[in-house]
């Protein structure tokens, strides 16, 4: 398989973003060739501040390392580094109906949350996201179930682009874990995101994470259960287990005839425990910036060659004279 993911350096990275794309890549690094990226030509499509922007790409990439992302088994990337993202992307924007962005759920809801920021930019995202994964040759995307909409609207751009210009690209898939969708601590209809006090941050500390367990809504009743009607608690479940490895039912029964606080306090702490390890190797790399300029600069070397090549294709295809 060849791998490419990436996350939008738009507030601090939360568990959601590690349960869903994170935890699969560390694994996939290992048996593939791998390409992580800082996407912070997207970030830039919804509100921001130089500042803002700034510091939340260097925590995404002091995240994605002590995270476990190894810099010698896959290539680590700042997207707006490699300016072959954009031409690619602005071919796809040119060649792609404009109707079918408009449809893209994740275009929608920005509309609705930030009416007064709906731009270019955000209408054809999904063209610079076709662009990154359709540069490298990636087969596979882990990712969380909330970019399934994209990873079909990058195929339809590629079978378009095929259908017009003749075959050129592959065919390309979803990856998910079973954490693909960990909802919001405040409202369980709602996925965990970077903006509010919704998600847990990787690089939270114990005491913060404590109170935002105990703080999370939980359903009416008093059961420990899974289903579809206590979406709060399911919620819970599912990052219970994901942290320590047990099974939804085993953490039932291990429950049965215990409250919402004991459970609470217990996850709180299973929660701390698991990000033990990243908060020490966080501290190690946090303020260390000639480090991430060094790892990003040969992540570059490693994937930029691909990206030209692809380009070159590309352009010779649709009759640009390079
Ligand atoms: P984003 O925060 O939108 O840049 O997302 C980065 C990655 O994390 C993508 O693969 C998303 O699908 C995944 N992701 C974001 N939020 C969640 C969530 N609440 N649950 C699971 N995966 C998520
Ligand atoms: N759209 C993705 C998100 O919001 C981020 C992203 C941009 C991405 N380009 C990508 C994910 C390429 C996977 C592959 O999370």
């Amino acid at each position: 398989m060849r791998i490419f993911s990436g996350i939008r350096p738009s507030g601090k990275i939360h568990i959601g973003n590690y349960l869903g794309a994170i935890k699969q890549w560390i694994e996939l690094q290992n048996k593939n060739e791998a390409i992580f990226a800082v996407v912070d030509y997207h970030a830039i499509t919804t509100p921001f501040t130089k500042k803002e922007l700034e510091n939340d790409t260097l925590d995404a990439i002091f995240d994605y390392l002590a995270a476990g992302v190894d810099p010698n088994k896959s290539a680590l990337i700042l997207q707006s580094q490699i300016p072959e993202h954009l031409e690619l992307s602005w071919i796809f924007s040119s060649i792609t109906p404009l109707s079918w962005f408009g449809r893209v759920p994740t275009y929608k809801e920005k509309v609705e949350s930030n009416p007064e920021y709906v731009s270019l930019g955000l209408l054809s995202y999904p063209a610079l996201m076709a662009a990154d994964i359709l540069l490298y040759g990636t087969t596979h995307i882990p990712v969380g179930e909330d970019q399934i909409p994209h990873i079909e609207l990058t195929n339809d751009i590629a079978r378009r682009f095929n259908n017009i210009f003749g075959k050129t690209f592959k065919r390309i898939k979803p990856l998910l874990a079973q954490g693909a969708r960990i909802m919001s601590l405040q409202n369980p209809l709602k996925k965990m995101s970077k903006t509010g006090d919704s998600g847990i941050a990787l690089s939270d500390e114990p005491d913060i994470i404590r109170d935002k367990i105990k703080k999370a809504v939980t359903d009416s009743g008093t059961e420990i259960k899974y289903g579809y009607d206590k979406p709060a608690i399911s919620n819970l479940l599912t990052i219970y287990s994901e942290f320590s490895g047990k099974k939804i039912a085993e953490i039932e029964k291990e429950y049965a005839g215990k409250g919402y606080g004991e459970f609470k306090k217990d996850l709180a702490e299973i929660i701390v425990n698991g990000l033990k390890d990243f908060r020490e190797k966080r501290k190690k790399f946090a303020d260390n910036k000639d480090y991430i300029l060094q790892i990003l600069k040969s992540g570059k070397e490693k994937a930029q060659k691909q990206a030209q090549q692809t380009l070159k294709n590309v352009k010779e295809k649709i009759g640009i004279i390079i």
